[in-house]
Parts: structure tokens; C-alpha cells; sequence
């Protein structure tokens, strides 16, 4: 069977990937970057809805609220929003759609499908300008990484892309989430273009994540997986998953598991190809989409044909 086929099954190890791959996961391994010391205890064998229920009593989608240091001294509960994203939309969204960048999602026609959910997600610097077939052109949310903020060739101070939507931004922090070793050494640099972004838009609802709230999914990953995962922080893709899952009734994420339109071709709106973006080198990307198949409610044949999967939010379930 094919590799694609026992993604779908939920049925397959980090040695099915090719050399390279598996090369740099190990090197990811022995390097460390980010000083990970788990704790707990690895491939704990829950069944889908027990996951669910792991990750709604654990899962705790924190943002940088300014009350503790070094923020609080710099004066930052001035700069962050007042509501925090939480309260955003007291009572949460209906539907919500998170477009996956994978280059898998061009020709797919779901562009009016991604439109018809109440709120959608999309990530980095992915456009819908010229896409909209594929992708749709409603943008509710945009998770950011340090570095669009940081790399002048995103020009994220300009760019329409991050106009007019609710702005959620990461950094790859230590393991401790300690803010002040993180506060010093960010991997990108993204404060001093936050707080300048916040004072230029104050009325844009723009947030940082806390590195606990990343570190406490990266955890959850490990212990439900058998082998040991990359040290990294998990992708932005599966961290949007789970603040949908938090402030939706229900999820529906397209091209994260790939479709039969599976492909090399790292992003729809980019010439660029490799097996990374979709399987993962850094992210331990091929085992957060596991947790995700495991937990999939969706139509075998929606996942097949749409790359779809369909997750329910945490307050539409009982545990
Ligand atoms: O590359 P980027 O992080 O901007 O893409 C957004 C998310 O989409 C990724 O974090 C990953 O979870 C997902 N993705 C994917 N397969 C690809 C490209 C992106 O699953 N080929």
C-alpha cells in the first residue's frame, strides 16, 4: 500500500520517509535547540475521542498578557489588546475552516466551501489574491511565525495580507518557557515590531503566543507517540487546529492530511518543492497529523477527495 493510503489509515512510521528526511530528524534530535526535557511518558495509547478529551481538559490557549517579567516591567499591558482572544466572540464561532498552505490544495475548487464557514484561518504569508477558486477569499485569522514579522521581504508593516484581520503571532521559545531568557534571545526578533504594529493599529485585535501554551501541545504530541518526536515546537498549522478547536463548534481543515492531489510542491502560491513541508523536518509535523487523523469525524472519502478533516470544537463535546 502506499504511503499516502496508510496516512489516511493513521498507519505509518517516521522510517517509511525517505533518507533525507529521516536524516534530519535525527540531526533535529541530537542538536536540541531548544533545550526540551520531557517528563512524561510516551505512546499512551488513547483512541480518538479519549484525545479529544485529553487535549480539551489540557489544552490552555494563552497569549502574552503583559502580567509577568520581564513584560510587565517594559509596560505591556498597555500594548496588548484589552480582550483577550478568548473573549473576542463571546459565544465562539459556528463553523471554522483552516486552509492548510499545501500546494496539494491547488485545482481542489474549494474556494466556496472555505468561504461558507463562519470564520477561517490561514497562515504566514498565504495569499487568496488569484487563488480564490482553490482557497477561497474570506480571512477571519492569520497565525504569523517571528520571522514575517522580522523579514522585510514579507513587508508585513504594508501587505494587505495582515490588514484587517485578528493577527495571532508565535517565536519558537526555550523548552522552560522562561520569558526572560525568551524576552533576550527570541529565534526572530518579533517584540519590537509587535509593540510598534500595536501602536500604529490599536484597534487590531493582534496577539502573541505564550510559549507554554506551544510547549504543552508539543508534549501532548510525545506522549501520545511511540517514537521520540523532533524537539521543536509543533507546526503553525496543528497550533491554529487547536485555537479553532477552542473558539469553534466545529472544525473543518483542509489539506493538512493530504488528499490524492498530494504533492511536493511545498506551498499553492510558491515555486518551490519538498517532502518537508508536508511530512516535516523541524516540526514534528508527520506526528501531529496522526493525532489529528485519529481524531478525524469527517467522511473517509472527504479526506480522500478534499484532503478534509473534520474535528469537533471542545465545547460541542461532553467528556
Ligand atoms: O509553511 P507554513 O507554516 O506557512 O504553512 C502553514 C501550515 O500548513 C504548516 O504549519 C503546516 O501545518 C501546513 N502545511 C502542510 N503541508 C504543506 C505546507 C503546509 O501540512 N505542504
Amino acid at each position: 500500500k502506499s504511503f499516502l493510503y496508510k496516512l489516511w489509515k493513521g498507519d505509518v512510521s517516521s522510517k517509511m520517509l525517505n533518507p533525507r528526511l529521516q536524516k534530519a530528524m535525527k540531526d533535529y534530535l541530537s542538536t536540541n535547540k531548544h533545550g526540551v526535557r520531557f517528563k512524561g511518558k510516551r505512546n499512551s495509547k488513547l483512541t480518538g475521542d479519549q484525545l479529544f478529551c485529553e487535549l480539551k481538559e489540557r489544552v490552555n490557549v494563552k497569549t502574552i498578557d503583559g502580567k509577568e517579567a520581564p513584560f510587565s516591567a517594559l509596560g505591556w499591558e498597555k500594548h496588548v489588546p484589552q480582550i483577550p482572544l478568548g473573549k473576542l466572540y463571546t459565544h465562539g464561532f459556528g463553523s471554522c475552516a483552516v486552509v492548510m498552505s499545501a500546494g496539494a490544495i491547488l485545482n481542489s475548487s474549494l474556494g466556496d466551501e472555505i468561504d461558507s464557514h463562519d470564520a477561517v484561518l490561514r497562515f504566514n504569508s498565504a495569499p487568496t489574491r488569484g487563488y480564490e477558486k482553490d482557497v477561497g477569499n474570506k480571512t477571519t485569522m492569520r497565525i504569523i511565525n517571528s520571522q514575517i514579522l522580522t523579514n522585510p521581504n514579507h513587508h508585513f508593516v504594508d501587505s494587505s495580507l495582515y490588514k484587517d484581520v485578528i493577527l495571532v503571532a508565535w517565536d519558537p521559545a526555550p523548552y522552560s518557557a522562561n520569558l526572560n531568557v525568551w524576552y533576550k534571545k527570541p529565534d526572530y526578533n518579533l517584540f519590537t515590531p509587535y509593540v510598534q504594529h500595536r501602536r500604529k493599529n490599536p484597534n487590531q485585535p493582534f496577539y502573541i503566543l505564550h510559549p507554554k501554551f506551544i510547549w504543552q501541545l508539543w508534549d501532548i504530541i510525545q506522549e501520545n507517540t511511540k517514537e521520540k518526536i523532533q524537539p521543536n515546537p509543533p507546526s503553525s498549522g496543528f497550533i491554529g487546529i487547536l485555537i479553532m478547536m477552542s473558539m469553534c463548534n466545529e472544525v473543518h481543515v483542509y489539506e493538512y492530511i493530504p488528499s490524492v492531489r498530494q504533492t511536493d510542491l511545498c506551498h499553492y502560491h510558491e515555486l518551490y518543492y519538498d517532502a518537508a513541508c508536508t511530512l516535516g523536518a523541524y516540526h514534528p509535523l508527520l506526528y501531529e497529523k496522526l493525532l489529528v487523523q485519529r481524531m478525524n469525524k469527517g467522511l473517509q472519502d472527504d479526506l480522500y477527495r478534499k484532503g478534509k478533516v473534520i474535528l469537533p470544537g471542545f465545547k460541542a463535546v461532553k467528556c
